[in-house]
């Protein structure tokens, strides 16, 4: 019994391990306006830098050294397209305005009685997180602004949450009734801010305060080195120095069976692609729709002698996107060795197939 319990949180420690950067962040230490710096990083990398997490604001910061400037351009600027966003990223399928009234002043939204209604951010409000390993929602009885309420839910949980389904919008209001509380923030806020890469990550990490757009002409985003990559909105016709980026993973338009694949990607790049992560999945399928066949490589096996799916790094099948009846699709180990696979077509799930069939397939091009 012990025993069993010590696996399962070994299991889970190793797991939760695998959080990795998509990308690759260079800091260019040279002075640049925003729309150079842009340029700079289309011409050498993928383009000005990315962030979709804590996670990735760390990596971006540790790749700055000795930086010539305080303030240092990453990929996002303002632009005329106002959207509700969740901070947690997750698309805006489902929502319960009010009274329908989803416009109009107050950037942030919270809940009372079940549906949602929007309010100047700076209202001091209860709020409500969500944590990715207990699957909860927490409910925070301290008023704060939304935005304090978004830092305390990151540093100790995920993030504020999203309401993703009517379920969800129940399951809250129960948890606001017993607790008599009758209303929080929640996750969902207004911006205009986009990516250079048109990247849909809605992470934003803004310094207090910030963005003011102060003079009216601060329409593109550094972080600040004193405060640990705080973003600032500022002046794009500045001199600042920059962050590039670069993905990880590489699609090749070849067809190989999958030990031509792997042998390709550990000569060509690093190796074939592990997607242990819902993150490094997500990655996948942002790579994955210029592929020619119906399914492509990824570096996952099946072990006959152990009857066991296992990622070519080494880590173990913890996050799954299998499709129905795929994961012990493997009884004919006398014949021919299964591969995994993932669809480039729908939800992207992953297939077995024999190891001999031509595919497409994605390698990753750097070691962390
Ligand atoms: C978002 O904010 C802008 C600017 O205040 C406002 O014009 C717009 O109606 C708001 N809502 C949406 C959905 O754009
Ligand atoms: C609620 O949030 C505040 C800060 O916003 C924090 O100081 C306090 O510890 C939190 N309470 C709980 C129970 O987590
Ligand atoms: C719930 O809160 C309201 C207003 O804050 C208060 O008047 C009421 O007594 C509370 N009810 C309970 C059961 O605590
Ligand atoms: C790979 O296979 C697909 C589907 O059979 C085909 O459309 C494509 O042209 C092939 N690509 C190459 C480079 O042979
Ligand atoms: C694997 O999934 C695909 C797509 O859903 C399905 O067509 C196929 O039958 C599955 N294979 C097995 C053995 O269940």
């Amino acid at each position: 019994m012990a025993q069993t319990l010590y696996s399962r949180l070994l299991l889970i420690a190793l797991c939760s391990l695998s959080e990795c950067s998509q990308r690759r962040y260079h800091h260019i230490n040279v002075k640049k306006t925003w729309t150079e710096a842009q340029r700079y990083c289309r011409e050498n990398y993928k383009d000005l830098a990315t962030v979709n997490n804590m996670n990735d604001l760390n990596q971006l910061m540790k790749s700055v050294h000795n930086s010539l400037t305080d303030y240092i351009w990453i990929g996002l600027n303002r632009s005329r397209v106002y959207k509700w966003k969740w901070s947690l990223g997750d698309p805006v399928k489902y929502t319960n305005w009010s009274n329908g009234d989803s416009n109009g002043p107050g950037h942030c939204v919270y809940i009372r009685d079940g549906s949602w209604r929007h309010q100047s951010c700076n209202m001091n409000m209860r709020f409500i997180c969500y944590n990715e390993i207990s699957k909860g929602f927490i409910i925070n009885g301290s008023s704060v602004s939304w935005r304090a309420a978004q830092i305390f839910c990151r540093q100790h949980h995920t993030d504020l949450t999203s309401v993703r389904n009517q379920i969800e919008n129940q399951q809250i209001q129960k948890i606001m009734n017993d607790k008599n509380i009758s209303e929080v923030w929640i996750g969902l806020f207004n911006d205009s801010w986009e990516w250079s890469d048109k990247s849909d990550s809605t992470f934003r990490d803004w310094s207090s305060g910030e963005p003011n757009n102060y003079g009216g002409i601060e329409d593109c985003t550094a972080v600040i080195v004193t405060e640990q990559g705080q973003f600032n909105d500022y002046s794009g016709t500045s001199f600042q120095t920059f962050v590039c980026h670069e993905d990880n993973l590489i699609l090749i338009q070849m067809n190989l069976s999958w030990s031509e694949a792997l042998r390709y990607c550990r000569e060509n790049h690093v190796d074939l692609v592990s997607v242990d992560s819902e993150e490094i999945q997500f990655m996948v399928t942002k790579v994955i729709h210029r592929s020619s066949t119906d399914a492509v490589w990824m570096g996952l096996r099946h072990s006959c002698a152990v009857g066991l799916w296992f990622w070519v790094n080494g880590e173990m099948v913890c996050y799954q996107n299998w499709a129905p009846g795929n994961e012990t699709a493997v009884d004919d180990c006398d014949h021919e060795v299964k591969s995994g696979a993932v669809q480039s077509g729908g939800d992207h799930r992953w297939i077995s197939l024999p190891e001999s069939r031509k595919l497409n397939f994605i390698c990753i091009r750097y070691d962390e």
